[in-house]
């Protein structure tokens, strides 16, 4: 078991763009060091130029295993270990009813939103396993041997679902899919690992302000309007990036040990 006072260091896949820029942004705020991952690696560039932490920006294509264990590895080479990952990025895909969706379709959205969240956790996991655990604040739960924060932390993570994952997507049959997938898989991996000091949790936003919401409203038909519209939401308004990234950051930190295999709704009281 270790004890550290060195900075933690967190990976955010999507990281160039909307959620994933805003977590980003945060875990360096809260003194991590961060790996900025994306398909896109200019975005990533650009989001490193933001944090005030030392960071590497990442071109990663999350639906080719090659290219995650890459990101890993690279994450790994600079900074030795990887304490928190936020998989965040995505696609929306089309809006289309079901009958009207092409297949071709069906299977991009699930190939990046779904495979490409189990290939992250798949080697993130897989480098987590072998790090110590870090123990946060061992004095204070000295006479409590038991509980995660004395017996240590390998990692964490925090992956991207939506309150898509938990409702009806009509318009959005591959994408809802790809969502209630995510929350399955988080699941499965939360049980898997749980003894081995390794946290999975979801978050479930509803409409967030980023460019992935914009391209939702130009894209939906007009009987599809009032459901992304923000009134229909009893908070009246559309979620910040950056309060979807203070709920990943909460739940990626030791703040909550003993969540794991939890979806957490941040959707305005929907
Ligand atoms: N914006 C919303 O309303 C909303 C609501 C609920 C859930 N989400 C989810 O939150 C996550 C972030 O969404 P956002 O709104 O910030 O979207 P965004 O479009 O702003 O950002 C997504 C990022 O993912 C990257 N990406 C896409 N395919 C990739 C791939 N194959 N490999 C690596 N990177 C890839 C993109 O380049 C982009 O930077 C997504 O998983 C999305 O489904 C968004």
């Amino acid at each position: 078991m270790a004890t550290s006072t060195r900075k933690p260091v967190a990976l955010v896949t999507g990281g160039g763009s909307g959620i994933g820029r805003a977590t980003a942004v945060r875990f360096a705020e809260l003194g991590y060091s961060c790996v900025v991952a994306d398909i896109d690696e200019q975005s990533a560039k650009e989001t490193l130029g933001m944090l005030q932490t030392p960071g590497i920006a990442v071109q990663v294509d999350i639906t080719i295993a090659t290219s995650v264990e890459a990101m890993v590895t690279a994450a790994v080479q600079r900074f030795g270990r990887i304490d928190c990952a936020f998989n965040g990025a995505g696609i929306l895909g089309a809006s289309a009813r079901i009958v009207e969706s092409p297949e071709d379709a069906f299977d991009r959205v699930m190939d990046v939103n779904a495979k490409g969240v189990w290939l992250c956790l798949k080697y993130e996991i897989a480098q987590m396993l072998q790090q110590e655990p870090v123990v946060s604040d061992p004095a204070r739960w000295a006479d409590k041997p038991d509980v995660c924060r004395f017996r240590g932390v390998r990692g964490s993570i925090v992956n991207a679902s939506s309150l898509a994952g938990l409702l009806p997507s009509t318009w959005l049959s591959p994408y809802g899919a790809s969502k209630w997938a995510v929350l399955g898989i988080t699941k499965t991996a939360a049980v898997e690992y749980a003894s081995e000091g390794i946290r999975v949790n979801a978050v479930c936003p509803g409409l967030t302000a980023t460019p992935m919401r914009d391209q939702l409203v130009e894209q939906s038909p007009p009987d599809f309007q009032d459901r992304v519209d923000p009134k229909s939401y009893p908070a009246g308004r559309l979620a910040a990036p950056e309060e979807v990234a203070e709920a990943v950051t909460w739940l990626c930190s030791d703040a909550c040990p003993f969540t794991t295999g939890e979806h957490l709704k941040i959707s305005g009281g929907l």
